[in-house]
């Protein structure tokens, strides 16, 4: 494939990415404020914050590609917030609604964490360093993220006491085995570094 064509593939990336954490810097504040927890909600709230850098190193990758800074309609994530925002009203403040919360929340991260691995692994092979070193950052943060929010729901899980050490993998739809953290990341995809 040429690199002229790797390249408008990357930009689609991008844009798309870009418009997608814009709508998270939108959705967070008011995961934050719905969260019964205290604990979810810093880390909500950290994340927010992580977010809107997020937002800040996809403008670098604008410029350093040089492509106009400008967003695409990220339908994907549209969707994950709606999701998300239905599982806040569907359900009463308390454990229940905090786990919806991280359930929607992990599967923002892992939607991240795929899209940040695929445009790195574009800009790997156009041989673009300073963007490669850019999406690598805010993927690890983006794993990082993921890596608290199940931490959280485990403490969620400890406090209500009801669930037994093997139920909570299927509680999370993980298919890790024992009593292992229920996160994705042996799902994540993990393009050459
Ligand atoms: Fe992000
Ligand atoms: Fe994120």
């Amino acid at each position: 494939m040429n690199q002229e064509t790797l390249k408008e593939l990357l930009v689609d990336q991008i844009r798309d990415l870009y418009d997608a954490e814009k709508q998270l810097v939108k959705a967070l504040p008011k995961l934050a404020k719905a969260a019964d927890s205290e604990e979810l909600g810093n880390a909500l709230r950290t994340h927010l914050a992580e977010t809107q850098n997020h937002v800040a190193r996809l403008e670098k990758v604008f410029k350093s590609i040089g492509a106009p800074v400008k967003g695409k309609p990220c339908k994907g994530m549209q969707g994950l917030v709606e999701e998300g925002g239905e599982a806040v009203q569907e359900k009463e403040e308390g454990p229940a609604r905090d786990l919806a919360i991280v359930a929607g929340g992990q599967k923002v991260e892992h939607y991240e964490m795929s899209a940040y691995g695929t445009a790195r692994a574009l800009a790997e092979q156009l041989g673009l360093n300073e963007v490669v070193e850019l999406l690598q950052e805010t993927e690890d943060e983006e794993e990082n993220a993921d890596a608290t929010l199940t931490q959280v729901a485990m403490k969620l899980f400890d406090s209500s006491g009801e669930t037994e050490e093997g139920e909570r993998a299927v509680a999370m739809g993980s298919s890790s085995s024992g009593g292992s953290a229920p996160s994705n990341r042996s799902h994540a995809r993990k393009p050459a570094r």
